[in-house]
């Protein structure tokens, strides 16, 4: 059950992220900002497209996996789907990569600029079916939100 207004935290976003020329910084602040907010969260970060491989990018929580191939585990398929990954138990969901012991559910969202896959923002909890459909729309809104507004001429995203 969530009841995060997702509203505020959008305009949230859109505040911290209005003229930010530098898309590392504002990868980091987005990611921040959502670690802060969202409870009974253990890692949240954005994995970056790199030709055919997710790399590690701006990140909360222990240090996680590096690479990560298209197509593979939660955040590979995320990518490769161009759909997000509500996962309710991760050990169900076939070939899921362990970086955090403690993560038990997770929520993937694909990160889409001008129609193009730059991405993924994986959030992982150490609760059970964490993510409800109401939090998957929100995310997802704000990831719209992220995508509109980072800066385009700055290199994280290449
Ligand atoms: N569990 C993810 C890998 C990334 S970590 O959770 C940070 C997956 O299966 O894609």
């Amino acid at each position: 059950m969530s009841d995060l207004d997702y509203d505020l935290l959008q305009s949230q976003l859109r505040t911290l992220l209005t003229g930010e020329t530098d898309a590392l910084a504002a990868t980091s602040n987005f990611v921040a900002l959502l670690f802060t907010t969202l409870d009974d969260v253990n890692w949240l970060g954005v994995y970056v497209l790199r030709g055919h491989e997710l790399v590690l990018g701006p990140f909360q929580g222990k240090p996680a996996c590096v690479h990560i191939p298209v197509g593979k585990g939660v955040c590979g398929v995320a990518a490769s789907a161009r759909t997000t990954q509500l996962v309710a138990d991760v050990h169900e969901f076939p070939g899921h990569i362990v970086c955090d012991t403690d993560s038990r559910s997770e929520l993937v969202v694909p990160l889409l600029v001008d129609d193009e896959l730059i991405g993924v923002l994986d959030i992982d909890s150490p609760s059970l079916a964490r993510f409800t459909d109401a939090d998957q729309r929100g995310v997802e809104q704000l990831c719209t939100v992220f995508c509109d507004l980072l800066p385009r001429a700055s290199g994280l995203f290449i």
